[in-house]
């Protein structure tokens, strides 16, 4: 245990794995559209994978089934996909992938649109991309871990909404799930200080409503609102470098490396 400070091979490695897990999710972009079923997203995103040499991290990992999780509107997180569930216009939904490629794993994640979206819905999912933007602005040596947690719970209490407290970021490269924890609601300078080195995911879940989450009885692994609200989420893989920080998912040159 205890957090892992990753050498250069293992850097490039996890980067490789990075940018085609963040592929998957660019590749399915135009067809996220009304009328296509989440299940039938799930196999374009493990067709991708497997035509880029790699395999995705979620299937069978403690049970999971899926190559991707696909979280629709009131999900929070880990929703399966399934041919029952029809995309519709209005939808906001979340495809999630983690890519193990020669042994290495990149997670990333993003929300799309499904044609028509009202503006609260755009609104949730502006400010939940903002939340993780302003995580990754504190990402450099030195600086306490707990200040990403303290930048986005600021930022998502500012603009009405919550953190979802019941799951986390995580380290990751080796392994799926490494140390440390990343809270995405903190208070400042508090635990760990970030090192070079460190690779590890951010990916605020912000609620419309209640921050509380209850899982599927039924399928044990969809997490939704308890209120029924809406819920959004985006995450990058993070290398804190010498001199700032590399978004090991990021391939459209959205985050300058520092
Ligand atoms: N990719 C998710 C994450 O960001 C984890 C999914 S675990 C699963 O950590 F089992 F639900 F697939
Ligand atoms: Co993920
Ligand atoms: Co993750």
């Amino acid at each position: 245990m205890g957090i892992i400070l990753k050498t250069a091979a293992e850097i490039d490695g996890i980067r490789k794995a990075g940018h085609i897990a963040r592929g998957a999710l660019n590749h399915i972009a135009p067809h996220i559209q009304a009328g296509i079923t989440t299940l039938a997203i799930n196999e374009m995103v493990e067709a991708y994978l497997a035509e880029h040499g790699a395999i995705a991290a979620t299937k069978g990992y403690k049970g999971y089934p899926a190559s991707s999780c696909i979280s629709l509107n009131d999900v929070i997180c880990h929703g399966i996909p399934s041919d029952k569930d029809v995309l519709k216009d209005g939808d906001i939904v979340n495809v999630d992938v983690t890519a193990i490629l020669n042994g290495f794993y990149g997670d990333t994640c993003r929300m799309y649109l499904v044609g028509d979206v009202s503006p609260e819905a755009q609104k949730l999912v502006e400010v939940t991309k903002e939340c993780l933007n302003l995580g990754i602005k504190q990402c450099y040596p030195g600086n306490y871990l707990s200040n990403i947690g303290f930048a986005i719970s600021n930022y998502a209490r500012r603009n009405g909404y919550s953190v979802v407290t019941d799951f986390c970021g995580h380290g990751v490269g080796i392994k799926f799930h490494e140390d440390p924890e990343v809270l995405h609601e903190d208070s400042r300078n508090r635990g760990p200080k970030l090192r070079p080195g460190m690779t590890f995911t951010i990916e605020p879940m912000i609620n419309q409503g209640k921050a509380r989450s209850k899982v599927d009885r039924l399928d044990g692994w969809t997490a939704r609102t308890i209120d029924g609200k809406l819920s959004a989420q985006f995450e990058h893989t993070v290398l804190i470098t010498p001199s700032g920080v590399e978004v090991l998912t990021d391939i459209d040159n959205e985050y300058p490396i520092s």
